[in-house]
């Protein structure tokens, strides 16, 4: 362990923990820690990255600013609170190709947040709570319509999604390939809804939603999903009196704040609190095919995703991502009234989270966290989704134990690389490593990139990898820039704010594939 790493230093970091882990967990991952700091990589980037726009939500920095790459100045901005939310986490995005075809003239992208006790995770010293402001206007759980107007050179909230749909969802949003719509989550509520995409004045409609419930075999806590059980996943309806759905703010939390990156297995020893932790299956996005016919509803306590047909909104199967047990189970429809379906699960050995499709669609990734620590690669290629398989896992020497881990996922525009943020927990640096595609092996790993990387975006002229990095913990934050082609640091530029996600405008629908679209 080193000086500065000592045991009073953990204790004064490791009170927040990792995103509120805890400190036996920052114990664990100190055999994980990487070398301090160190100069491998230039400095200030010194290069315009293209004529481009970058999008970053700020997570406890309330709201989410565009960057022009092209000058290297903020473009426009929004904060939330200024429209009277009172706990505005602002948390993911997804921007929508503009019809016209530059972003510069103007765009309109979604940002969900979270609110409630989700602020309280971070080990912040705050009386938020107690001043009231997590109540009726701070539960968060919206989903924001924002437009960029290029003429006014200003971002305007177009639409409350959550209040004119009932459907109140705050974790990863993602465009539809064809870019008419998106779609939501939240591991919260287990609830995934699809959605229209509505355009400057008009309002947004719901085309479906579901919810997905475990049933688990045994009554303890600790084996609720190790023991097995049954996947239940149920259309959602509409309130009939309301018109709308009453899904708004914290209505059907099962858990009172979100299972952080890595906390699944917080919840089997009870240390996340809620109503229903044993109902939970993590629902926590839905990402599309870029082909366009399927979408994946991914369950990170079910260890894999529910494959969608958006053709009749029919569950096709399920894709379990580790290497125990079997990987495509079928799905048995056990009613109409409403429609119900099950999958069961003799064990699940491990928890999953992100992923995503190779631009082609020819692979789906899904990231296995915790006991197996690895990428499980699934051949998608086959037109059937029941015909998919998975037939590799990417791994690393020192991802053993929890940490490091891969994290977020993105691939390059010509398909040939994936590229991985690696979690170390704070304050430790994250890692990028990049991945052939044709042998699924690291071929080049950037050590020490900086504090909680999470999501990445290339360029669409395939030149340059833009990686995110938090600061959500009030600690650094920034860009970290390399080239997609020889792989070499381009250096870091500034971005204020505490990052969870980024996304480049796309100018056109077929930039979808790269976009926060098929990837998270
Ligand atoms: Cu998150
Ligand atoms: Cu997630």
């Amino acid at each position: 362990m080193s000086k500065l790493l000592n045991r009073r230093n953990l204790l004064k970091y490791g009170a927040a923990g990792v995103a509120g882990l805890g400190l036996h967990r920052l114990v664990k991952g100190m055999d994980a820690f990487s070398p301090p700091p160190s100069n491998a990589y230039p400095g200030y980037i010194k290069e315009p990255l293209g004529r481009y726009i970058y999008l970053t939500p700020q997570k406890l920095g309330g709201g989410t600013h565009a960057v022009d790459l092209e000058v290297g100045k903020t473009l426009a901005w929004i904060s939330y609170w200024n429209y009277g939310d009172s706990c505005p986490i602002s948390h993911h995005v997804a921007a929508f190709p503009p019809d016209h075809g530059d972003p510069y003239k103007g765009f309109e992208f979604v940002n969900s947040t979270q609110g409630g006790d989700n602020v309280l995770m971070y080990g912040i010293p705050t009386r938020i709570k107690e001043n009231g402001l997590l109540g009726r206007y701070g539960e968060g759980n919206h989903i924001y319509r924002v437009g960029y107007d290029g003429a006014a050179n200003q971002m305007e909230l177009l639409e409350d999604i959550s209040e004119t749909t009932g459907i109140g969802l705050g974790v990863h949003t993602t465009i539809f390939p064809d870019g008419e719509g998106f779609a939501c989550a939240d591991g919260q509520k287990d609830v995934t809804a699809f959605f229209t995409r509505a355009r400057g004045k008009e309002k947004t409609k719901v085309l479906m939603a579901f919810r997905a419930d475990w049933v688990p075999n045994s009554p303890h806590l600790g084996e609720t999903w190790t023991k097995g059980g049954k996947i239940r996943l149920q259309r959602l309806a509409m309130a009939k009196e309301l018109g709308k759905y009453d899904l708004e703010g914290t209505r059907g939390n099962k858990l009172n704040y979100e299972m952080a990156p890595m906390a699944e297995l917080l919840v089997e020893r009870g240390q996340i609190p809620g109503d229903s932790p044993q109902t939970l299956t993590g629902l926590d996005f839905s990402q599309h095919d870029p082909r366009g016919r399927w979408s994946i509803m991914l369950l990170r306590m079910c260890g894999g995703g529910i494959v969608l047909d958006r053709k009749n909104w029919e569950p096709v199967c399920f894709l379990y991502g580790a290497e125990k047990g079997d990987h495509n189970i079928p799905i048995k429809k056990i009613s109409s009234s409403p429609d119900t379906w099950e999958i069961v699960l003799p064990a699940v050995f491990n928890p999953t989270h992100e992923g995503g499709f190779t631009p082609s669609g020819s692979h789906w990734v899904v990231m296995n966290n915790l006991r197996a620590n690895n990428v499980g690669v699934f051949d998608s290629s086959d037109g059937d989704p029941r015909k998919w398989k998975r037939i590799t896992h990417v791994t690393d020497p020192s991802w053993v134990g929890e940490y490091p881990s891969p994290f977020h996922v993105c691939f390059s525009v010509d398909g040939s690389k994936m590229f991985l943020s690696v979690l170390r927990p704070k304050p430790a640096k994250s890692d990028v490593v990049v991945v052939d595609t044709k042998t699924w092996k690291i071929i080049k790993t950037f050590p020490n990139v900086g504090v909680d990387c999470q999501t990445m975006h290339v360029t669409y002229d395939g030149k340059y990898v833009l990686q995110i990095f938090s600061g959500f913990q009030r600690m650094e934050a920034g860009a970290f820039v390399f080239r997609q082609d020889t792989l070499d640091p381009v250096g870091y530029m500034p971005n204020f704010g505490g990052h969870h996600d980024c996304v480049i405008v796309p100018s056109k629908v077929e930039e979808l594939k790269w976009s926060r679209s098929s990837t998270v």
